[in-house]
């Protein structure tokens, strides 16, 4: 496995293109999810040092907090709830250009502004979600959302 992330310069596509190889290397061979996730979590966080990146995981009705980067967060989301319970109930990727903005936002973190979350799917069922903050304002566009979904479908080919 490569111990060093080479980060491109340039825009976040090129950064994306020069991630997405390096998180197929470090995630061949390894089939705990767990472990896929938390490297994951830190290859995009060293990329693009957003406030904070990570996933919860689907368990019954509730997302469980799982590896992330940054400061402590909210462990446990119910099923519709927030940005992550939204994606999740509705099966979609959601993009939150300003949190205030989102009725029933739940603010882990005052300093977050914006965010992403992107279901990751294995056999068509959301397994967990991939939750990105940051503390800027419409942060996130549609070129987040594509190179994200496309690491959260390599995160659940094992
Ligand atoms: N803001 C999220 C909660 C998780 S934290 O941002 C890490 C939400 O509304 O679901």
């Amino acid at each position: 496995m490569a111990e060093n992330l080479y980060v491109a310069e340039g825009t976040k596509a090129e950064k994306f293109e020069a991630l997405i190889p390096q998180i197929r290397g470090v995630l061949d061979g390894e089939s705990d999810m767990i472990a896929r996730m938390a490297n994951v979590a830190a290859m995009l966080t060293q990329t693009f040092g957003h406030f904070w990146t990570g996933f919860y995981r689907v368990d019954g009705e509730t997302l469980v907090l799982g590896p992330f980067q940054g400061p402590l967060a909210c462990i446990r989301i119910r099923y519709g709830r927030g940005v992550c319970g939204t994606a999740w109930a509705e099966n979609r990727t959601v993009i939150v250009p300003d949190v205030e903005l989102f009725p029933g936002h739940i603010a882990c973190s005052s300093l977050s502004r914006s965010e992403i979350v992107v279901p990751v799917r294995k056999d068509s069922k959301t397994i967990a979600v991939l939750d990105i903050d940051s503390t800027a304002t419409e942060t996130f566009d549609d070129v987040d959302a594509c190179y994200l979904e496309k690491i959260c479908m390599i995160l659940s080919e094992s």
